[in-house]
């Protein structure tokens, strides 16, 4: 391994985990563990930005971690640890915040988004960005693996720290995204993004009838069992490209390019493998929920191991922009 490559990535505590959220991203935190020095977190201070609810964010924090070490991350291995822990982060953003433009932030898709959607977007949906910069170039990443969703906020981050770089001196790494090409963003039921906020997921841990009814709700075209389909324009078929293997897959294509599969036995297949991947990593969840006290002592260690390679980072930082007089 080589220990000196840095991984950073994080996901928000914000619901219960897709398999948009593990194929697109977390599947990968999980496979390069081994390649790379890594620190993976739970992002509370982003959440914050749309979750106001004490309790719910405190019990998502928890899950969150549990659903990490179920889908295989080693903590002997890997830092895990919750944003807030490392508060440096904070202010790291805020010197961020000086150094970029409104109409820079302004261009960022997730912002238009938030306010094409809502009326009064708040501060901090505005400058999430730059909090992201700061949770990747406070800890040196070299690799930022995450869905293709992130990668306009891993541009922003380089930018960040380029521009930084060039106003004070090289303090910044300019990290890579890593981007599965094969990955496409996983579409929800509901045929948009998959998202925890449209409430269009299949999570990660469903029980067998949460799956069912989760692809059952996949809206499709009205053609019938013995119409010719085009595989890739079926949100049905889209998973099945990450669900269904080997012969069953072709099979199922020709099937839908010639004719002879409806819809109703599509989705049927998709259920079975879509159970047959979830239910391993169900029985292994629920054997870690039993045991919120062990996940929090790895979340507190991950913090503590974050914050002082944090802290070393800032006080660099803080030396370049001149407020350490001392
Ligand atoms: P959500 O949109 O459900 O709130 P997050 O924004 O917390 O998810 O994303 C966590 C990680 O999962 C990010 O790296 C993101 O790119 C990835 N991700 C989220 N949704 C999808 C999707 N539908 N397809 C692929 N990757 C996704
Ligand atoms: N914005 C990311 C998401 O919605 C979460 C995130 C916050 C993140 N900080 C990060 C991801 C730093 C990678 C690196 O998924």
């Amino acid at each position: 391994m080589n220990k000196e490559r840095i991984l950073v990535s994080g996901v928000q505590p914000t619901g219960r985990l897709h398999i948009g959220n593990y194929l697109g991203a977390m599947k990968q935190f999980v496979e390069l563990q081994n390649d790379y020095e890594s620190y993976i977190f739970i992002a509370d201070l982003h959440a914050l930005t749309t979750l106001q609810n004490p309790k719910e964010l405190s019990e998502n924090i928890v899950d969150i971690a549990t659903d990490y070490l179920a889908i295989g991350l080693n903590p002997d291995r890997v830092t895990l640890f919750k944003q807030s822990d490392v508060p440096q982060v904070t202010e790291l953003a805020w010197i961020f915040n000086t150094i970029t433009t409104v109409p820079y932030l302004m261009r960022a898709h997730a912002f238009k988004d938030a306010e094409a959607n809502r009326s009064e977007v708040n501060v901090g949906t505005f400058d999430y960005p730059l909090l992201m910069a700061a949770d990747i170039l406070i800890q040196d990443a070299d690799v930022v693996p995450v869905g293709l969703d992130q990668k306009q906020h891993i541009e922003i981050t380089r930018d960040v720290a380029l521009k930084f770089n060039r106003i004070f001196g090289d303090v910044f790494r300019v990290p890579e995204p890593l981007i599965l090409e094969n990955v496409q963003t996983i579409l929800g039921t509901d045929g948009r993004k998959m998202s925890k906020s449209y409430k269009n997921t299949i999570s990660l841990f469903s029980t067998d009838t949460e799956i069912q009814e989760a692809v059952m709700k996949i809206p499709t075209d009205s053609k019938g069992v013995n119409e010719p389909k085009d595989p890739d324009k079926d949100n049905i078929f889209a998973l099945h490209k990450y669900f269904t293997e080997g012969p069953e897959f072709g099979e199922l294509r020709d099937k839908y390019e010639a004719g002879g599969v409806g819809y109703r036995e599509s989705k049927e297949i998709l259920i079975k493998n879509i159970i047959s991947f979830i239910s391993p990593l169900r029985e292994k969840r629920n054997k870690l929920a039993e045991k919120p006290k062990e996940i929090i002592e790895i979340l507190k260690a991950g913090g503590e191991k974050a914050r002082k390679r944090a802290e070393e980072k800032m006080k660099e930082v803080r030396e370049k922009i001149g407020v350490n007089i001392y």
